[in-house]
């Protein structure tokens, strides 16, 4: 299946995920996303899919602006039902590709990249992530929301369907060593925070960037 008819399938039941996955919120990593976020800043939601990050934080306070990116027709027009309905005004989504953005260089104070680097290949993630780095402020943050396994029977039973369905690059980007991929990329791992079947990581440039 090409990836424009996946998404387009799976924009349908996207959403599903929070329900079953990070139906608590406390415990969740869309959580941890958005308390990461301070009033005035300029955010990115690169692969934002639903909108699901880019709204939550859109609605957290007016005076934080988002900018959500998207290649999905399918999954932006429920992004943009979900700002239609709270009729919200800080947020705006964009069909656009991370690897080739129209946005100036060092223009946002954090980029999300959540629930993507897993489903991509190794040379289009790479690109997204250097395209990443590119439109980070110097002082700015990456921040990281990947899927991570539990050692607890039911979790591993309810997390089945992430291990069967998930496209071909999760294999092995679910057991990467994230400090040194990323550590490869001019970026440090400041800190780790782990959610119900995730993890959210702030990254930030180092000295060698
Ligand atoms: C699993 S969804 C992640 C959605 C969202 N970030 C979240 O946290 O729920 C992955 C999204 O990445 C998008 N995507 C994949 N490759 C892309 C690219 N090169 N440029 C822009 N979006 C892309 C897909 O269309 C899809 O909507």
């Amino acid at each position: 299946m090409n990836s424009v008819l996946f998404y387009k399938v799976m924009s349908s039941f996207y959403d599903l995920l929070d329900v079953v996955y990070f139906r608590k919120y406390e415990s969740s990593p869309r959580k941890v996303v958005n308390e990461s976020i301070k009033s005035g800043e300029i955010i990115l939601d690169l692969c934002t899919g639903t909108g699901t990050n880019a709204v939550n934080i859109a609605k957290k306070c007016s005076g934080i602006k988002v900018v959500g990116v998207d290649l999905s027709k399918d999954m932006l027009t429920i992004a943009r039902s979900k700002v239609k309905k709270d009729k919200l005004n800080n947020v705006k989504f964009y069909k656009m590709d991370a690897t080739d953005m129209r946005f100036k260089d060092k223009c946002f104070d954090k980029i999300l990249l959540s629930l993507v680097l897993h489903e991509t290949d190794e040379e289009l993630a790479a690109k997204m992530i250097n395209e990443a780095i590119r439109v980070l402020k110097d002082d700015g943050e990456i921040i990281v929301t990947e899927w991570e396994r539990s050692d607890e029977l039911l979790k591993k039973i309810i997390f089945l369907p992430i291990e069967c369905l998930e496209p071909n690059p999760y294999k092995t980007f679910v057991v990467k060593e994230l400090y040194s991929y990323f550590a490869g990329f001019g970026l440090d791992i400041v800190e780790e925070v782990h959610c119900d079947y995730s993890k959210v990581l702030r990254l930030r440039k180092n000295e060698k960037q």
